[in-house]
């Protein structure tokens, strides 16, 4: 990554923490490297007595949370304000590819769990519809070649990748394996997050509906910037 790249995902990280974080609040904070840029703005926060509290999205969230000093909740302990995260692909009608990072699970939890949730991304994020980032699926070990194989006879489009390749798979934070799946666009990604975790041993997909998402701030070399009109969470 660029300097000048990590320099836009810490502006816009920062500006989101700025925007949404209150004192006396109890917020989630995502996982990967724009995320991590939210972290440090609200470990910032806390040195100066901001009393936030975080609920983490992953174990690498919780541990930067800890290094700082930022105190955390458990999920369910406190309401959540508001969540921040950074995502792979935002859509034109904010529905999101997730799980880059392998939180997808624990992100989407956070999300559904938050009054509001805040997508922080650079410019080449934005997409038209989903699809060119394979779709992260969150799969049973025991159940993943029975799963990737009902993947592949569902959407015989889809080719299925096991992240990590298949010496040493990528092992996520609840224990669970991660298949990589590119389905091409994504018409309808609500869809096919419903289609997909039908399929028994499938815990979650990196597609967030685009009513999950309440606002999305983009960074650009000019500053950073609202995509559209915040708006309520709608699921
Ligand atoms: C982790 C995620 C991340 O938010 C997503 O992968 C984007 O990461 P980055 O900000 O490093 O590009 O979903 O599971």
């Amino acid at each position: 990554m660029t300097a000048q790249a990590d320099e836009l995902k810490r502006a816009v990280s920062f500006a989101a923490v700025d925007r949404y974080v209150r004192a006396g609040t109890c917020i989630g904070l995502g996982t990967g490297s724009t995320a991590r840029w939210a972290i440090v703005r609200v470990g910032e926060r806390v040195a100066l007595g901001d009393a936030i509290v975080v609920v983490p999205t992953s174990a690498a969230t919780e541990r930067e949370c800890r290094e700082l000093g930022i105190p955390l909740a458990a999920l369910g302990e406190r309401e959540i304000d508001v969540a921040i995260d950074g995502a792979d692909e935002v859509a034109a009608d904010w529905s999101l590819t997730k799980g880059g990072g392998g939180a997808l699970f624990r992100e989407k939890a956070v999300a559904l769990a938050a009054g509001t949730f805040v997508v922080v991304v650079t410019p080449e994020k934005l997409v038209a519809r989903l699809g060119a980032f394979a779709t992260p699926v969150e799969v049973v070990p025991f159940t993943l070649r029975i799963v990737a194989r009902a993947i592949e006879a569902a959407h015989p489009e889809a080719r299925v990748r096991r992240r990590g390749g298949e010496s040493a798979p990528f092992v996520t934070d609840n224990g669970n394996a991660i298949l990589d799946c590119s389905f091409g666009p994504i018409d309808d990604p609500l869809a096919l997050d419903v289609s997909l975790r039908a399929i028994h041993g499938v815990v979650a997909t990196g597609l967030f509906p685009s009513a999950l998402t309440s606002a999305v701030l983009v960074a650009e070399s000019g500053g950073v910037r609202a995509l559209g009109e915040p708006h309520a969470r709608r699921t």
